[in-house]
């Protein structure tokens, strides 16, 4: 059903790689509720062509832009204002990669040098996009950029490894920055922390199978899919969510604030 609510909005969706990105449900969704679009995501994904497909359908151009690239990002909203006519209304930076659980490297066994390229990844990857568009003053007043994270940043989750730290530092950019931006144009940062969800970034996590069904248990509402993190974006990109900003959003069917659940109960005295 679409409510209309991004009507004559304009928007840079980052991270649609296949149909179960979070990215590519979010930029259906906002399709459907009368946003302009275009689609980027790094050159060698863009080489898979899968995006392609969702570009048809959601009839947006797609820039190909490394987030680690400053350049890239600077063409990429130049060449978004120049498609667009105008300023640009919102953005998901829906970005992670960790080269060391790629790698099969545990925690205690960090190569330093992929933590590095992980945070540049995942994390200053935020910081650089909002620069992007701070210098080019690319944002319309009341602007929403949202960037998708895990509650990892704030409890142990083992297997997540250095991705936990990734995300406490992008969470903590979209904080400062937020302040910023609120103050210079009223736009707002926010940060969405998904349930886990079965994606290409999803299951690279070691045990991801445990991991979900665990979150299921302990959610009273269940985990959320990525189509209902896509509604969640919509809403935030929206004018019905003007004051909400600096903000880490938990998307999480209630995970985040249980102790225990029925759930979890049963399958342990089992
Ligand atoms: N899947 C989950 O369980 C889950 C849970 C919470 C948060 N998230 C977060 O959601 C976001 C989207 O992930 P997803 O689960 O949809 O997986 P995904 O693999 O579909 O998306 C990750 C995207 O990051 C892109 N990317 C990687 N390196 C890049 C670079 N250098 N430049 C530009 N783009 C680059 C990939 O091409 C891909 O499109 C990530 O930030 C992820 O950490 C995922």
């Amino acid at each position: 059903m679409s409510y209309n609510l991004l009507k004559g909005k304009k928007g840079i969706i980052f991270g649609a790689l296949d149909e179960k990105s979070i990215a590519w449900r979010t930029a259906l969704r906002c399709h459907e509720e009368g946003a302009q679009l275009v689609l980027t995501n790094a050159p060698v994904a863009l080489r898979m062509g899968e995006i392609n497909k969702l570009a048809e359908i959601v009839k947006a151009p797609v820039i190909g832009a490394d987030v680690t690239n400053m350049d890239d990002l600077k063409k990429l909203l130049e060449a978004s204002v120049d498609h667009f006519g105008g300023k640009i209304d919102f953005i998901l930076h829906s970005v992670g990669m960790s080269l060391n659980l790629r790698k099969g490297k545990a925690y205690t066994e960090l190569d330093y040098g992929f933590t590095q390229k992980t945070l540049d990844i995942s994390s200053l990857s935020l910081h650089r996009v909002l620069r992007a568009a701070w210098d080019l003053d690319a944002l319309n007043e009341w602007g929403s950029v949202v960037a998708l994270t895990y509650i990892a940043a704030q409890r142990v989750f083992p297997d997540y490894s250095e991705m936990a730290d990734a995300k406490a530092l992008l969470e903590s950019v979209a904080r400062s920055f937020g302040y910023h931006y609120a103050l210079r144009r009223k736009v707002r940062v926010n940060t969405v922390s998904q349930s886990p969800t079965r994606t290409t970034a999803g299951g690279g996590v070691k045990g991801f199978d445990g991991f979900i069904s665990y979150a299921e248990k302990m959610s009273p509402l269940g985990n959320a899919t990525a189509d209902e993190c896509a509604d969640y974006c919509v809403t935030l990109f929206s004018d019905m969510t003007r004051m909400v900003t600096m903000q880490n959003l938990f998307h999480d069917g209630g995970f985040s604030s249980s102790g225990v659940t029925q759930g979890v109960i049963d399958q342990m005295e089992k």
